[in-house]
């Protein structure tokens, strides 16, 4: 017996809807059966081409469609949370985009909305989900590079700043190269470091260009389980693209990157050996995937609301760092596997 397909709705066509579409037409579970947009182009250049049957004018309409199952958040970080408790009062799964939100009160809100009306809550940290990291990963989670020691994590890259659309470059609206791309970097740190963070130090500025967000961070974490790792997050105005994490424990090394050069390399013996890793044919079906699958099987997706909230709250505590000069120790009273959104979990993903 077949299962009856995932029907998705896409909330905000920019740039990024693009990458959700591509990827749910590569998985034969899940469809796109409607999208919504501001703008009557973007709504009729994407059901044009990827064959979607229902534009709404407003997130509204679209909620209020019987016919859709679970619905992709994918605008403006300081609408992440309004639209994500209206998707789930309205009974929708939903797939926010990175940051999760602009605030813990809205990442709190947004996990009980999902809790209150059981319906999962899932959020767009798509690096998780590349196929190097999972590599990456596997191998960790293994043992044979025997304990983690610690580890380094980049995403410096040219920040475009003539092309950015304005919001990326107000933190009143939750831009700033720390939101948009920290939260990618400490997401994958925070996953290899397979640890709740405890406390942060960071220096966080706009060095770069002349806007109202940060363009630059560095950030020192440490864990839970006694160790620390580094993150640094550069949106520069010239330079060469970074987005590697190196790994160190105890018995070999680990490099791994999924833009400019894709690799996965573990180093023994003197010598860095590239490993095989599985390439999906779109950026975010693993992420689509572990989604559907999540709804599926009733099982708490892997960068749960709870997850996400743990990584913003890192992003957060970083800030106040930055500005008091001193280290932040966070609240962490919760811990992420202490599931708060959904139907309860019957098996983990294991990988988180
Ligand atoms: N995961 C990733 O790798 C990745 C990459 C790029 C962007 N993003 C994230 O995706 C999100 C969207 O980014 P973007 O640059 O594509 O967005 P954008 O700002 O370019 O586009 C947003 C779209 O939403 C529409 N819109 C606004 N309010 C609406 C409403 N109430 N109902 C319906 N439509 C509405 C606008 O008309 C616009 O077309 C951001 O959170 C961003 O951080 C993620």
């Amino acid at each position: 017996m077949s299962m009856a397909k995932l029907r998705v709705g896409i909330i905000g066509l920019g740039g990024i809807a693009r990458a959700h579409c591509d990827a749910i037409a590569s998985l034969d579970d899940v469809e796109v059966v409607a999208v919504a947009d501001l703008f009557a182009e973007k709504r009729r250049a994407y059901m044009q081409k990827y064959d979607i049957a229902k534009g709404y004018a407003s997130h509204t309409e679209l909620l209020a469609d019987d016919a859709i199952d679970a619905v992709a958040v994918v605008l403006g970080h300081h609408l992440h949370h309004r639209l994500t408790v209206d998707a789930c009062n309205a009974g929708k799964h939903v797939l926010v985009e990175k940051p999760m939100a602009l605030s813990l009160e809205q990442c709190d809100e947004m996990i009980e909305a999902a809790a209150n009306n059981n319906v999962k809550l899932m959020v767009g940290q798509t690096q998780h989900f590349y196929g190097t990291s999972l590599k990456a990963k596997e191998i960790l989670d293994s043992g044979e590079l025997g304990p983690l020691i610690t580890a380094i994590c980049y995403m410096s890259k040219n920040w475009n700043f003539a092309g950015r659309p304005p919001q990326y470059r107000s933190r009143f609206h939750g831009g700033g190269m720390w939101l948009t791309n920290g939260v990618h970097v400490v997401d994958r740190l925070t996953w290899v470091m397979a640890s709740q963070a405890v406390s942060v130090s960071a220096s966080i500025g706009t060095r770069a260009h002349y806007q109202a967000s940060d363009d630059s961070a560095t950030a020192f974490i440490r864990y839970k389980n006694g160790l620390a790792g580094v993150a640094v997050a550069v949106g520069f105005a010239d330079g060469a693209p970074n987005h590697e994490i190196q790994v160190i424990c105890a018995n070999g090394a680990l490099r791994f990157s999924q833009h400019g050069e894709k690799y996965v390399k573990v180093g023994k013996g003197d010598q860095w050996e590239d490993i095989p890793f599985e390439d999906p044919p779109a950026e975010m079906r693993n992420e689509w995937k572990a989604f559907a699958e999540s709804i599926a099987q009733d099982i708490e997706p892997p960068t749960s609301g709870e997850w996400s909230r743990h990584i913003m709250e890192i992003l957060f505590a970083a800030e106040r760092s930055a500005i008091s000069g001193r280290e932040v120790v966070l609240d962490s009273g919760l811990s992420w596997v202490n599931q708060r959104s959904g139907t309860p979990v019957a098996i983990h993903h294991g990988w988180i």
